[in-house]
């Protein structure tokens, strides 16, 4: 009979198996370290909320290739400078809305949800609000009564009406004003802003 080389004995491919499984355990563990700093509030890919205080833009970044988020001057949202605690409970008002709302029944938001409507995720720069100087009170009309005014973009597609009030129309462009100014590696792709004529 002849031996079992070394390199196809049981034994070392259990070991073998245990050392890769705890291997990739820590690997994971520290992944799910580095992702969550990734996308925690007031890192680098994922600004703090009080960045609806300013200007959101965005440029393209010949370097990697694609659009990236910018940040300018202040740009009060609603005319008032909001600290980080009014910030971040204006835009959690906004995520809340949007979650109880269900609206990725229709749209996605970076990166999750439907393709029945547009994609949400760089909404605040979105050409269709026509200039920055009247964008807040178009978005909050349409956010309180979509049917009264749709654009549909010749596709025949209405949002229906689901009741938002003026505070939780509020948060809602909070929150799409700070989603805006998340790097999302030029997702999603072919994006083009709304006029940015006035530069940083
Ligand atoms: C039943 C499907 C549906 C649901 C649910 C829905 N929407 Fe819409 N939404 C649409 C359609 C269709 C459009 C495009 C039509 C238009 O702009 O008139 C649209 C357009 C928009 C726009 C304009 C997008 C842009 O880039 O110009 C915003 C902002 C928006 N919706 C926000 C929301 C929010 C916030 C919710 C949840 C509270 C929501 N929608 C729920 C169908 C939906």
């Amino acid at each position: 009979m002849t031996e079992t080389p070394w390199w196809s004995s049981e034994s070392l491919w259990r070991k073998m198996a245990i050392w890769v499984t705890a291997f990739m355990v820590v690997v994971l563990i520290g992944l799910t370290f580095d992702t969550v700093r990734q996308i925690t509030a007031g890192g680098k890919r994922v600004p703090s909320y009080s960045v609806i205080n300013q200007k959101i833009f965005y440029e393209f970044d010949s370097e990697r290739g694609f659009q990236v988020p910018r940040i300018g001057e202040s740009q009060p949202l609603f005319g008032r400078i909001l600290d980080e605690a009014e910030a971040k409970a204006l835009v959690t008002l906004g995520k809340l809305t949007v979650q109880a709302k269900n609206c990725m029944n229709c749209h996605t938001l970076l990166g999750n949800g439907a393709y029945y409507a547009p994609d949400l995720t760089k909404a605040w720069l979105d050409p269709a609000w026509a200039h920055e100087d009247i964008r807040e009170q178009l978005m909050l009309d349409f956010l309180q009564d979509p049917a009264g005014n749709a654009r549909t973009f010749g596709s025949g597609r209405r949002m229906p009406n689901l009741n938002i009030t003026e505070d939780e129309a509020q948060g809602i462009v909070a929150f799409l004003k700070w989603m805006s100014s998340i790097d999302t590696n030029g997702f999603p792709r072919g994006f083009s802003p709304l006029d940015q004529e006035d530069g940083v």
